[in-house]
């Protein structure tokens, strides 16, 4: 089997499963307890969050919030900085469902929600999203890169902007996708609040983080015993907060790499492909990840090709498969202006960690032979 589904969740890291396998078996214990099984489990859940804020530049641990994953990540950020503001959003119309909801949820509740249009490459223009922001935007949310197309936004540009139009307003990105590929660093790009989940680097799934600079109030989205800081309550997933730490560590030791290994699997399927059969490339001019290929096999609707890919061994997307199972309209491509019928043939093809330059030759060879078939 050829996995090219990695923007959906990748294989768990070896060393990860090792890091954890301890906290499955008898170094249980519950971190907000008082006893020594109890204390144990609370230092190692300090130090993942020592470990995750050094990778990422925070300025304090503390500054880590874990939570269930990106999605309820991204709710703590949007629902969190709104409600705590009080004040509107403005995101865009290719963020991730985890936003977009999130956004529509408080419009619903009545705040004020502005979700901007992007331009044919699914980016927004930094200086649309400035002038969207008024006295009362609590939070912006632009997303790092895309999970269907990996196209890469200019947030620091966003960041920079915004702080101008109004310095209390929160910068929020929703880094999954782009973690494994872009360096994060905090201190240096202008963000607020950045949400990470572990399932797209490594990691385990059902367990993420959202950075939160120090001396910013949240609602929280949870509420309960008050762990957390009281910013996300819940009994710790100690073994996956530890996996989460061994992964994010893992991801920015190997990025330079990844990207050189993951770029090259990637640039030889799109190049074999191109030699080969009618394919079109989504967003070939713009900023994109590494790892993302967006491909439109004209005449070929994507279902069955992915079918046919399947039984040929190969596990490919389409649209945003990552939030359904089902095969349903992507808002994403709906937004770039592609046609229905553009995108009803369009496929994601996503490489990961152990891909190279073989690997994307072997699965353009396997792909051109069922495009060659279905034509
Ligand atoms: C960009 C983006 N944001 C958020 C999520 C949700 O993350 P999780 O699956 O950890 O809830 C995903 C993937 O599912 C994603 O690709």
């Amino acid at each position: 089997m050829l996995y090219l589904d990695h923007a959906a969740t990748t294989p768990i890291r070896p060393e990860v499963v090792e890091a954890m396998a301890p906290y499955l078996g008898d170094r249980f214990g519950n971190p907000s307890g008082i006893h020594a099984t109890a204390r144990r489990a609370k230092n190692s859940i300090e130090e993942a969050r020592e470990r995750i804020a050094a990778s990422i530049g925070a300025a304090n641990p503390l500054e880590i919030v874990f939570t269930g994953g990106g999605t309820e990540a991204d709710n703590l950020a949007v629902i969190g900085a709104a409600m705590a503001g009080p004040g509107g959003v403005v995101t865009t119309a290719v963020e991730h469902p985890a936003v977009l909801e999130s956004a529509r949820f408080l419009s619903r509740i009545g705040y004020e929600v502005t979700i901007l249009p992007v331009d044919g490459e699914g980016r927004v223009a930094p200086d649309a999203v400035a002038n969207a922001v008024g006295d009362g935007t609590a939070v912006v949310s632009v997303m790092t890169a895309n999970n269907e197309t990996g196209v890469i936004q200019s947030v620091a540009e966003v960041a920079r902007l915004v702080r101008s139009s109004n310095d209390r307003t929160l910068i929020h990105t929703d880094a999954v996708q782009a973690f494994g590929s872009l360096p994060v660093d905090v201190s240096r790009d202008g963000t607020d609040l950045v949400s990470v989940s572990g399932h797209k680097i490594g990691g385990p799934q059902g367990v993420g983080f959202l950075h939160v600079r120090s001396g910013i109030q949240l609602e929280p989205v949870i509420y309960g015993g008050g762990q957390e800081l009281g910013r996300r309550s819940g009994t710790h997933n100690v073994a996956a907060i530890v996996g989460l730490a061994v992964a994010v560590e893992s991801t920015v030791a190997g990025r330079s790499n990844y990207r050189e290994r993951v770029g090259a699997a990637r640039d030889r399927f799109e190049h074999d492909l191109r030699s080969n059969v009618n394919v079109e490339v989504t967003t070939d001019d713009a900023d994109r990840l590494v790892s993302h290929a967006h491909l439109r096999f004209p005449g070929i609707p994507a279902e069955t090709l992915l079918v046919r890919l399947d039984f040929a061994g190969v596990a490919a997307a389409a649209g945003a498969a990552c939030h359904s199972g089902a095969i349903q309209e992507s808002h994403v491509l709906a937004a770039m202006g592609v046609g229905n019928t553009a995108a009803s043939e369009s496929v994601r093809f996503s490489f990961g960690r152990d891909d190279d330059a073989e690997t994307g030759a072997k699965a353009a060879r396997i792909v051109t032979g069922v495009v060659e078939d279905l034509s």
